[in-house]
Protein backbone atom coordinates (compact mmCIF):
# COMPACT_ATOMS: atom_id res chain seq x y z
CA UNK A 1 0.00 0.00 0.00
CA UNK A 2 1.35 3.83 -0.68
CA UNK A 3 1.89 5.60 2.32
CA UNK A 4 0.18 8.91 2.65
CA UNK A 5 2.14 11.91 2.68
CA UNK A 6 1.29 14.27 5.43
CA UNK A 7 3.36 17.13 4.85
CA UNK A 8 2.44 19.39 1.39
CA UNK A 9 4.40 22.24 -0.43
CA UNK A 10 3.78 24.90 1.29
CA UNK A 11 4.95 27.49 -0.79
CA UNK A 12 4.54 31.44 -0.95
CA UNK A 13 6.20 31.95 -4.38
CA UNK A 14 6.00 36.00 -3.75
CA UNK A 15 8.22 35.32 -0.63
CA UNK A 16 10.83 34.84 -3.31
CA UNK A 17 11.71 37.76 -5.25
CA UNK A 18 11.64 38.17 -9.34
CA UNK A 19 12.70 36.71 -11.80
CA UNK A 20 16.33 35.90 -11.23
CA UNK A 21 18.30 34.97 -14.37
CA UNK A 22 21.25 32.95 -13.98
CA UNK A 23 22.93 30.56 -16.70
CA UNK A 24 25.24 27.52 -16.41
CA UNK A 25 28.78 28.04 -17.64
CA UNK A 26 30.65 27.57 -21.18
CA UNK A 27 30.29 23.90 -20.72
CA UNK A 28 26.79 24.54 -21.83
CA UNK A 29 25.68 24.87 -25.19
CA UNK A 30 24.57 27.96 -26.53
CA UNK A 31 21.70 26.33 -28.19
CA UNK A 32 20.53 25.14 -24.47
CA UNK A 33 21.34 28.09 -22.93
CA UNK A 34 18.76 29.02 -20.90
CA UNK A 35 17.25 30.55 -17.54
CA UNK A 36 18.37 28.17 -14.34
CA UNK A 37 15.46 29.62 -11.99
CA UNK A 38 12.37 30.74 -14.20
CA UNK A 39 10.55 31.79 -11.67
CA UNK A 40 7.25 31.99 -13.29
CA UNK A 41 4.10 34.12 -12.42
CA UNK A 42 0.77 32.07 -12.17
CA UNK A 43 0.16 34.71 -15.60
CA UNK A 44 2.37 33.10 -17.71
CA UNK A 45 1.03 30.87 -20.29
CA UNK A 46 3.44 29.66 -22.24
CA UNK A 47 3.91 25.68 -21.79
CA UNK A 48 6.32 24.44 -19.99
CA UNK A 49 9.52 23.46 -21.30
CA UNK A 50 11.74 21.21 -20.24
CA UNK A 51 13.71 23.30 -18.25
CA UNK A 52 10.65 25.09 -17.32
CA UNK A 53 8.84 21.81 -15.63
CA UNK A 54 7.04 23.89 -12.83
CA UNK A 55 4.29 23.28 -11.07
CA UNK A 56 3.21 26.29 -8.50
CA UNK A 57 5.16 28.76 -10.79
CA UNK A 58 8.26 27.45 -9.15
CA UNK A 59 11.72 26.84 -10.64
CA UNK A 60 13.70 23.56 -10.23
CA UNK A 61 16.12 24.73 -7.86
CA UNK A 62 13.09 26.35 -5.62
CA UNK A 63 10.94 23.55 -6.04
CA UNK A 64 14.53 20.92 -5.04
CA UNK A 65 14.78 22.91 -1.63
CA UNK A 66 11.06 23.22 -1.25
CA UNK A 67 8.83 20.76 -2.24
CA UNK A 68 8.05 18.23 0.17
CA UNK A 69 8.74 20.03 3.15
CA UNK A 70 6.20 20.91 6.01
CA UNK A 71 5.22 24.35 6.17
CA UNK A 72 7.65 26.59 7.82
CA UNK A 73 6.14 29.91 8.27
CA UNK A 74 5.15 29.16 12.18
CA UNK A 75 7.19 30.19 15.07
CA UNK A 76 9.75 27.54 16.43
CA UNK A 77 9.40 25.20 13.41
CA UNK A 78 12.46 23.87 12.31
CA UNK A 79 14.19 25.00 8.80
CA UNK A 80 15.60 21.14 8.15
CA UNK A 81 13.70 18.52 7.19
CA UNK A 82 13.40 15.74 10.07
CA UNK A 83 14.44 12.19 10.51
CA UNK A 84 12.13 10.06 11.13
CA UNK A 85 14.41 7.50 13.06
CA UNK A 86 11.72 4.61 13.48
CA UNK A 87 10.87 1.35 11.71
CA UNK A 88 7.25 1.37 13.32
CA UNK A 89 4.61 3.67 13.41
CA UNK A 90 1.69 3.99 16.30
CA UNK A 91 -2.36 3.64 15.43
CA UNK A 92 -4.54 4.71 17.89
CA UNK A 93 -7.31 2.02 17.79
CA UNK A 94 -7.78 -1.47 16.27
CA UNK A 95 -10.08 0.04 13.44
CA UNK A 96 -7.66 2.29 12.07
CA UNK A 97 -5.18 -0.63 11.70
CA UNK A 98 -8.27 -2.67 10.28
CA UNK A 99 -9.02 0.36 7.82
CA UNK A 100 -5.23 0.70 7.01
CA UNK A 101 -5.05 -3.43 6.50
CA UNK A 102 -8.08 -3.02 4.30
CA UNK A 103 -6.80 -0.15 2.10
CA UNK A 104 -9.22 2.51 3.54
CA UNK A 105 -6.68 5.36 5.26
CA UNK A 106 -3.07 5.81 4.21
CA UNK A 107 -1.20 5.58 7.11
CA UNK A 108 2.28 5.13 7.84
CA UNK A 109 2.80 1.75 9.46
CA UNK A 110 6.29 0.24 8.93
CA UNK A 111 9.62 2.07 7.62
CA UNK A 112 9.87 -0.42 4.62
CA UNK A 113 6.34 0.72 3.70
CA UNK A 114 6.84 4.05 3.59
CA UNK A 115 7.86 6.62 6.47
CA UNK A 116 7.45 11.01 6.67
CA UNK A 117 11.36 11.78 6.09
CA UNK A 118 11.37 9.62 2.53
CA UNK A 119 8.31 10.84 1.78
CA UNK A 120 10.03 14.56 1.76
CA UNK A 121 13.02 12.74 -0.60
CA UNK A 122 10.31 11.06 -2.97
CA UNK A 123 8.11 14.48 -3.43
CA UNK A 124 11.68 16.46 -3.75
CA UNK A 125 13.08 14.22 -6.57
CA UNK A 126 9.36 14.17 -8.29
CA UNK A 127 9.03 17.66 -8.76
CA UNK A 128 12.42 17.93 -10.12
CA UNK A 129 11.73 15.14 -12.86
CA UNK A 130 8.32 16.35 -13.38
CA UNK A 131 7.13 13.47 -12.56
CA UNK A 132 3.55 12.79 -10.31
CA UNK A 133 5.50 10.42 -7.87
CA UNK A 134 8.93 8.88 -7.01
CA UNK A 135 9.62 5.79 -4.83
CA UNK A 136 13.09 5.85 -3.22
CA UNK A 137 15.38 2.82 -2.05
CA UNK A 138 18.23 1.54 -0.82
CA UNK A 139 20.21 1.65 -3.92
CA UNK A 140 20.64 2.44 -7.35
CA UNK A 141 20.50 -1.22 -8.02
CA UNK A 142 17.94 -1.78 -5.57
CA UNK A 143 15.29 1.22 -7.49
CA UNK A 144 16.45 -0.65 -11.05
CA UNK A 145 15.53 -4.05 -10.07
CA UNK A 146 12.46 -3.21 -8.57
CA UNK A 147 11.75 -1.02 -11.31
CA UNK A 148 12.38 -3.49 -13.87
CA UNK A 149 10.28 -6.03 -11.91
CA UNK A 150 7.56 -4.05 -11.57
CA UNK A 151 6.93 -4.39 -15.21
CA UNK A 152 8.64 -7.80 -16.71
CA UNK A 153 7.14 -11.05 -15.68
CA UNK A 154 8.47 -14.56 -16.71
CA UNK A 155 8.17 -15.41 -20.26
CA UNK A 156 8.56 -11.24 -21.08
CA UNK A 157 11.52 -9.96 -23.23
CA UNK A 158 13.21 -6.51 -22.34
CA UNK A 159 15.65 -4.43 -25.20
CA UNK A 160 17.88 -2.99 -23.55
CA UNK A 161 21.03 -0.52 -24.35
CA UNK A 162 24.49 -2.43 -24.62
CA UNK A 163 26.02 0.14 -23.29
CA UNK A 164 24.80 0.47 -19.34
CA UNK A 165 26.65 0.49 -15.76
CA UNK A 166 27.66 -3.21 -15.51
CA UNK A 167 25.85 -3.49 -12.05
CA UNK A 168 22.40 -3.04 -14.73
CA UNK A 169 24.30 -5.48 -17.58
CA UNK A 170 25.24 -8.00 -14.96
CA UNK A 171 21.50 -8.12 -13.65
CA UNK A 172 20.11 -8.80 -17.25
CA UNK A 173 23.10 -10.78 -18.30
CA UNK A 174 23.20 -13.29 -15.39
CA UNK A 175 19.97 -13.00 -13.21
CA UNK A 176 17.19 -12.32 -15.72
CA UNK A 177 17.39 -15.51 -17.59
CA UNK A 178 17.15 -17.42 -14.72
CA UNK A 179 13.64 -15.99 -13.94
CA UNK A 180 12.85 -16.67 -17.85
CA UNK A 181 12.95 -13.03 -18.74
CA UNK A 182 15.21 -12.60 -22.33
CA UNK A 183 17.00 -9.63 -22.92
CA UNK A 184 18.40 -8.17 -26.32
CA UNK A 185 20.27 -5.36 -26.86
CA UNK A 186 21.09 -2.32 -29.17
CA UNK A 187 23.46 0.33 -29.56
CA UNK A 188 22.78 4.18 -28.32
CA UNK A 189 21.49 4.92 -32.06
CA UNK A 190 18.89 2.16 -32.02
CA UNK A 191 19.74 0.70 -35.37
CA UNK A 192 18.03 -2.84 -36.03
CA UNK A 193 15.57 -2.72 -33.37
CA UNK A 194 12.88 -3.51 -35.20
CA UNK A 195 14.22 -6.65 -35.84
CA UNK A 196 14.35 -7.09 -32.15
CA UNK A 197 10.54 -6.37 -31.39
CA UNK A 198 8.12 -9.15 -31.16
CA UNK A 199 4.97 -10.27 -29.59
CA UNK A 200 6.67 -11.01 -25.82
CA UNK A 201 8.38 -7.44 -25.92
CA UNK A 202 7.58 -6.11 -22.76
CA UNK A 203 9.68 -2.86 -22.26
CA UNK A 204 12.68 -0.70 -23.55
CA UNK A 205 15.20 0.48 -21.04
CA UNK A 206 18.20 2.80 -22.13
CA UNK A 207 20.71 4.84 -20.43
CA UNK A 208 21.89 8.11 -21.89
CA UNK A 209 24.43 9.33 -21.75
CA UNK A 210 25.82 5.69 -21.04
CA UNK A 211 28.26 4.55 -18.35
CA UNK A 212 31.23 4.75 -18.85
CA UNK A 213 31.80 6.38 -23.00
CA UNK A 214 28.97 8.53 -22.82
CA UNK A 215 27.44 7.91 -25.69
CA UNK A 216 23.71 9.12 -25.79
CA UNK A 217 19.95 7.81 -26.84
CA UNK A 218 17.94 9.92 -28.84
CA UNK A 219 15.15 9.62 -25.73
CA UNK A 220 12.35 10.94 -28.08
CA UNK A 221 13.42 8.70 -30.67
CA UNK A 222 13.30 6.01 -28.15
CA UNK A 223 10.23 6.82 -26.67
CA UNK A 224 7.68 7.31 -29.88
CA UNK A 225 9.38 3.64 -30.54
CA UNK A 226 8.67 2.63 -27.58
CA UNK A 227 4.81 3.65 -28.45
CA UNK A 228 4.40 2.64 -31.15
CA UNK A 229 5.19 -0.79 -30.02
CA UNK A 230 3.91 -0.26 -26.92
CA UNK A 231 6.68 -1.02 -24.24
CA UNK A 232 7.11 0.31 -20.89
CA UNK A 233 9.96 2.98 -21.26
CA UNK A 234 12.82 3.26 -18.37
CA UNK A 235 15.80 5.01 -18.26
CA UNK A 236 18.45 5.40 -16.20
CA UNK A 237 19.00 9.36 -15.70
CA UNK A 238 21.99 8.93 -13.13
CA UNK A 239 24.40 10.52 -15.57
CA UNK A 240 22.30 13.65 -16.78
CA UNK A 241 20.61 14.09 -13.48
CA UNK A 242 17.21 16.16 -13.57
CA UNK A 243 18.88 19.24 -13.86
CA UNK A 244 20.41 18.56 -17.48
CA UNK A 245 17.76 16.44 -18.86
CA UNK A 246 13.77 15.58 -18.14
CA UNK A 247 12.88 11.70 -19.93
CA UNK A 248 9.33 12.27 -18.46
CA UNK A 249 8.47 15.38 -20.35
CA UNK A 250 10.28 13.68 -23.75
CA UNK A 251 7.54 10.71 -23.29
CA UNK A 252 9.35 8.33 -21.03
CA UNK A 253 7.65 6.14 -18.01
CA UNK A 254 9.94 5.69 -15.51
CA UNK A 255 13.38 7.28 -14.43
CA UNK A 256 15.79 5.64 -11.94
CA UNK A 257 18.38 7.13 -10.43
CA UNK A 258 21.66 5.92 -8.50
CA UNK A 259 21.03 8.64 -6.00
CA UNK A 260 24.03 7.35 -4.31
CA UNK A 261 25.92 9.80 -6.85
CA UNK A 262 24.92 13.76 -7.73
CA UNK A 263 21.36 13.40 -6.48
CA UNK A 264 23.02 12.80 -2.81
CA UNK A 265 26.19 14.42 -4.07
CA UNK A 266 28.72 13.89 -1.26
CA UNK A 267 29.82 9.81 -1.56
CA UNK A 268 28.63 9.26 1.52
CA UNK A 269 25.49 7.06 1.34
CA UNK A 270 23.44 4.47 -1.42
CA UNK A 271 20.59 5.47 -2.18
CA UNK A 272 18.20 5.31 -5.18
CA UNK A 273 15.33 6.66 -6.74
CA UNK A 274 12.61 5.15 -9.15
CA UNK A 275 10.58 8.16 -10.80
CA UNK A 276 7.22 8.20 -13.02
CA UNK A 277 2.99 8.39 -12.54
CA UNK A 278 1.35 7.44 -9.58
CA UNK A 279 0.34 3.87 -11.46
CA UNK A 280 3.45 2.86 -11.85
CA UNK A 281 4.89 4.38 -8.84
CA UNK A 282 2.40 2.14 -6.97
CA UNK A 283 4.03 -1.29 -8.54
CA UNK A 284 7.33 -0.26 -7.76
CA UNK A 285 6.71 0.87 -4.07
CA UNK A 286 4.79 -3.02 -4.49
CA UNK A 287 8.20 -4.26 -5.41
CA UNK A 288 10.06 -2.55 -2.90
CA UNK A 289 8.01 -3.36 0.14
CA UNK A 290 8.51 -7.46 -1.24
CA UNK A 291 12.18 -7.55 -2.29
CA UNK A 292 12.83 -5.40 0.74
CA UNK A 293 15.11 -2.88 -0.65
CA UNK A 294 13.71 0.42 1.33
CA UNK A 295 15.58 3.31 1.92
CA UNK A 296 16.78 3.97 5.82
CA UNK A 297 15.65 7.34 7.01
CA UNK A 298 19.04 8.61 8.10
CA UNK A 299 19.70 7.80 4.23
CA UNK A 300 16.81 9.77 3.14
CA UNK A 301 17.76 13.02 5.17
CA UNK A 302 21.47 12.94 3.40
CA UNK A 303 19.55 12.59 -0.02
CA UNK A 304 17.42 15.40 0.31
CA UNK A 305 19.96 17.38 1.98
CA UNK A 306 22.06 16.77 -1.32
CA UNK A 307 18.85 17.89 -3.77
CA UNK A 308 19.05 20.80 -1.97
CA UNK A 309 22.33 22.29 -3.90
CA UNK A 310 21.81 19.55 -6.67
CA UNK A 311 21.65 22.60 -8.83
CA UNK A 312 24.57 24.35 -8.22
CA UNK A 313 26.79 21.56 -8.13
CA UNK A 314 26.00 19.80 -11.80
CA UNK A 315 26.55 23.46 -12.86
CA UNK A 316 29.79 23.85 -11.47
CA UNK A 317 30.71 19.99 -12.47
CA UNK A 318 29.79 20.49 -16.04
CA UNK A 319 32.31 24.15 -16.08
CA UNK A 320 35.09 21.97 -15.02
CA UNK A 321 34.20 19.15 -16.67
CA UNK A 322 34.55 21.47 -19.99
CA UNK A 323 37.93 22.50 -19.32
CA UNK A 324 39.42 19.56 -18.19
CA UNK A 325 37.94 17.70 -21.50
CA UNK A 326 39.24 20.76 -23.60
CA UNK A 327 42.21 20.22 -22.25
CA UNK A 328 42.76 16.53 -21.78
CA UNK A 329 41.81 16.37 -26.20
CA UNK A 330 44.97 18.62 -26.73
CA UNK A 331 47.23 16.53 -24.72
CA UNK A 332 50.08 14.07 -26.38
CA UNK A 333 49.12 11.65 -24.35
CA UNK A 334 45.90 11.18 -25.00
CA UNK A 335 44.31 9.21 -27.84
CA UNK A 336 40.75 10.81 -27.43
CA UNK A 337 38.39 12.41 -25.00
CA UNK A 338 34.68 11.24 -24.53
CA UNK A 339 32.66 13.96 -23.79
CA UNK A 340 29.54 15.18 -25.05
CA UNK A 341 30.71 18.89 -24.60
CA UNK A 342 33.39 18.48 -27.59
CA UNK A 343 32.49 18.71 -31.03
CA UNK A 344 34.99 15.78 -31.49
CA UNK A 345 32.20 13.30 -29.84
CA UNK A 346 29.86 11.25 -32.50
CA UNK A 347 26.71 12.31 -29.83
CA UNK A 348 27.77 16.01 -29.56
CA UNK A 349 24.70 17.56 -31.91
CA UNK A 350 22.24 15.63 -29.86
CA UNK A 351 24.05 16.67 -26.67
CA UNK A 352 23.31 19.88 -27.68
CA UNK A 353 19.60 19.58 -28.58
CA UNK A 354 18.82 16.87 -25.93
CA UNK A 355 20.74 18.61 -22.84
CA UNK A 356 20.82 21.53 -20.93
CA UNK A 357 24.43 20.74 -20.73
CA UNK A 358 27.43 18.03 -21.11
CA UNK A 359 27.50 17.00 -17.58
CA UNK A 360 30.05 16.09 -15.14
CA UNK A 361 31.13 12.74 -16.72
CA UNK A 362 33.65 12.07 -19.13
CA UNK A 363 36.54 8.78 -19.99
CA UNK A 364 39.75 9.16 -22.20
CA UNK A 365 42.11 7.08 -23.96
CA UNK A 366 45.31 6.98 -22.65
CA UNK A 367 47.87 6.79 -25.27
CA UNK A 368 49.84 3.27 -24.80
CA UNK A 369 46.75 1.18 -23.25
CA UNK A 370 46.66 -0.19 -19.72
CA UNK A 371 50.17 0.52 -18.60
CA UNK A 372 49.71 4.08 -19.53
CA UNK A 373 46.22 4.53 -18.09
CA UNK A 374 47.47 2.55 -14.92
CA UNK A 375 50.66 4.37 -14.59
CA UNK A 376 48.67 8.18 -14.71
CA UNK A 377 45.65 6.76 -12.48
CA UNK A 378 48.44 5.73 -9.78
CA UNK A 379 50.33 9.15 -10.30
CA UNK A 380 47.18 11.42 -9.58
CA UNK A 381 46.91 13.48 -6.48
CA UNK A 382 44.45 15.54 -6.03
CA UNK A 383 41.81 13.62 -7.97
CA UNK A 384 40.68 9.92 -5.91
CA UNK A 385 41.33 6.75 -7.53
CA UNK A 386 37.94 5.31 -6.04
CA UNK A 387 34.46 4.20 -8.24
CA UNK A 388 31.56 6.26 -8.35
CA UNK A 389 30.85 9.56 -9.42
CA UNK A 390 28.47 12.28 -8.57
CA UNK A 391 30.44 13.78 -5.33
CA UNK A 392 31.89 16.78 -4.31
CA UNK A 393 36.09 15.22 -4.59
CA UNK A 394 36.87 14.32 -8.31
CA UNK A 395 37.60 10.77 -9.14
CA UNK A 396 39.41 8.50 -11.57
CA UNK A 397 38.59 4.75 -12.38
CA UNK A 398 39.26 2.42 -14.45
CA UNK A 399 36.07 1.05 -15.89
CA UNK A 400 37.81 -2.64 -16.34
CA UNK A 401 38.77 -3.01 -12.49
CA UNK A 402 35.42 -1.46 -11.49
CA UNK A 403 31.80 -0.67 -13.76
CA UNK A 404 32.90 -3.40 -16.28
CA UNK A 405 34.81 -6.05 -14.34
CA UNK A 406 33.87 -9.14 -15.40
CA UNK A 407 33.32 -8.69 -18.84
CA UNK A 408 35.00 -10.41 -21.69
CA UNK A 409 36.64 -8.79 -24.57
CA UNK A 410 34.18 -9.03 -26.81
CA UNK A 411 31.38 -7.45 -24.33
CA UNK A 412 34.17 -4.74 -23.30
CA UNK A 413 34.23 -4.36 -27.55
CA UNK A 414 30.51 -3.93 -27.98
CA UNK A 415 30.24 -1.01 -25.68
CA UNK A 416 33.52 1.06 -26.53
CA UNK A 417 35.18 0.36 -23.39
CA UNK A 418 39.01 -0.10 -24.18
CA UNK A 419 41.67 -1.43 -21.23
CA UNK A 420 43.35 1.68 -21.16
CA UNK A 421 40.03 4.38 -20.91
CA UNK A 422 39.93 5.94 -17.79
CA UNK A 423 36.87 7.11 -16.71
CA UNK A 424 37.02 11.03 -14.88
CA UNK A 425 34.06 12.10 -12.37
CA UNK A 426 34.31 15.86 -11.83
CA UNK A 427 34.44 17.31 -8.37
CA UNK A 428 34.35 20.73 -7.33
CA UNK A 429 37.44 21.68 -6.81
CA UNK A 430 39.26 25.00 -8.55
CA UNK A 431 40.06 23.46 -12.31
CA UNK A 432 43.50 25.30 -12.70
CA UNK A 433 44.22 22.84 -9.92
CA UNK A 434 42.53 19.47 -10.96
CA UNK A 435 44.49 20.41 -14.85
CA UNK A 436 47.71 21.15 -13.06
CA UNK A 437 47.41 17.88 -11.56
CA UNK A 438 46.50 15.82 -14.83
CA UNK A 439 49.62 17.42 -16.16
CA UNK A 440 51.66 15.92 -13.68
CA UNK A 441 50.17 12.48 -13.73
CA UNK A 442 50.31 12.30 -17.33
CA UNK A 443 54.06 13.90 -18.02
C1 LIG B 1 24.58 4.85 -14.21
C2 LIG B 1 24.44 4.02 -12.98
N1 LIG B 1 23.26 3.44 -12.70
C3 LIG B 1 23.11 2.68 -11.60
C4 LIG B 1 24.14 2.45 -10.72
C5 LIG B 1 23.91 1.59 -9.51
O1 LIG B 1 23.69 2.39 -8.39
P1 LIG B 1 24.04 1.96 -6.87
O2 LIG B 1 25.50 1.74 -6.82
O3 LIG B 1 23.55 3.13 -6.08
O4 LIG B 1 23.27 0.71 -6.61
C6 LIG B 1 25.37 3.05 -10.95
C7 LIG B 1 26.47 2.83 -9.99
O5 LIG B 1 27.63 3.11 -10.26
C8 LIG B 1 25.54 3.86 -12.11
O6 LIG B 1 26.71 4.44 -12.40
Amino acid sequence: MEASFTYDLQLKPKTYGSSRGRQFGGCFSSRTKRTLLPMKTEKQSKPATQAEHSQNGLGPQTKAIHAGEAERHGVNGPVVTEIIRTSTFTFSNTEQMKEWAEGKNKAYIYTRYGNPTLSVAEKKIAALEGAEAAVVAASGMAAISSSLLAVLKSGDELISTAQLYGGTYRLMRDVFPNWGITVHHVQPDLGGIEKLVNARTRALYVETPTNPTLRLVDIQKAAAFAKKHELVTLIDNTFATPVLQNPIALGYDIVVHSATKALAGHSDILAGVSVGNTEWMGKVRQMIIHLGGSMDPGAAYLLIRGVKTLGVRVERQCENAMAVATFLEKHPKVERVHYPGLKSHPDHQLASKQMRGFGSMMAFDVKGGLPAARRFCDRVRLFLLAASLGGVESLVILPIYSSHYNMSDEELKRVGVSPGTVRVSMGLEDKEDLIDDLKQALE
